[in-house]
């Protein structure tokens, strides 16, 4: 028998609840099998809880008003980011490869009761490409746990330079890894964009206190002015 597509989606997902602080829950569909991007990572947890707090809201990044705000997530996966994000009132923009597509629309269909005054969309962003349907730039640039393999090193810093404007805060939450290439690879990752962004960590003092991690760190990231 033919399967559609929503019923296989049906029979092969598993389903993440993330409690919000009002006491909502974001209901995140996972597949249970496929590409690195088809489950939650611990890192966009961190992030995610990161943005609810009130030290985001006051820390250098001022998100006073959240409904003015045009956010972007690259390597979105389940995108639970960009949905918490716009359960907050931001007007978000999840992206990823084609092949998460489909998860990322279902995610957003799921919880399409939270988002009030927020708004969300999901598009195919591969890291290198061009970036013109995202301009003008952003107010924020979202990323969890993108920085994990050698080959997307410089496509990902391209498309960081072209995206990132004078104005906009690059907030990158990334689990540090010390295994196989996976510290030469963060390190050949920020070489290369400290270039053109200077960064500020934010304290753990400063995420949730519950979902932050010492091997989880959160960075918020500018262009270098010339
Ligand atoms: C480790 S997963 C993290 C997913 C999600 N941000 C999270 O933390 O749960 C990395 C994500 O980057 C995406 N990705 C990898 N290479 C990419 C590329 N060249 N262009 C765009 N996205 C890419 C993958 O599809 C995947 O969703």
């Amino acid at each position: 028998m033919a399967v559609s597509p929503v019923e296989q989606i049906s029979t092969s997902h598993f389903v993440r609840e993330i409690e919000k602080n009002d006491g909502s829950v974001l209901k995140i569909y996972q597949y249970s099998t496929g590409d690195v991007g088809c489950v939650v990572w611990d890192a966009a947890i961190v992030l995610s809880k990161y943005l609810e707090t009130e030290q985001f809201r006051h820390f250098r990044c001022d998100v006073s008003t959240w409904s003015s705000k045009h956010m972007l997530e690259l390597g979105a996966g389940t995108g639970v980011v960009g949905l918490m994000a716009a359960s907050l009132g931001a007007n978000v923009t999840v992206t990823d490869l084609e092949d998460l597509q489909p998860l990322l629309e279902l995610n957003i269909r799921e919880n399409q009761g939270l988002f009030g005054t927020g708004s969300i969309t999901a598009k195919v962003l591969k890291w290198g490409e061009n970036v013109t349907e995202f301009l003008p730039h952003p107010d924020y640039i979202l990323m969890a746990d993108c920085i994990y393999y050698e080959q997307s090193v410089v496509p990902l810093v391209e498309t960081l330079k072209l995206l990132a404007g004078p104005e906009t805060c690059v907030i990158c939450c990334y689990e540090k890894r010390t295994m196989g290439v996976n510290p030469e690879v963060e390190k050949r990752f920020f070489d290369l964009l400290m270039q053109d962004f200077e960064a500020e960590e934010v304290p753990a003092e400063r995420q949730d206190p519950e979902f932050n991690s010492p091997d989880i760190h959160i960075l918020h990231l500018r262009r270098r002015h010339s």
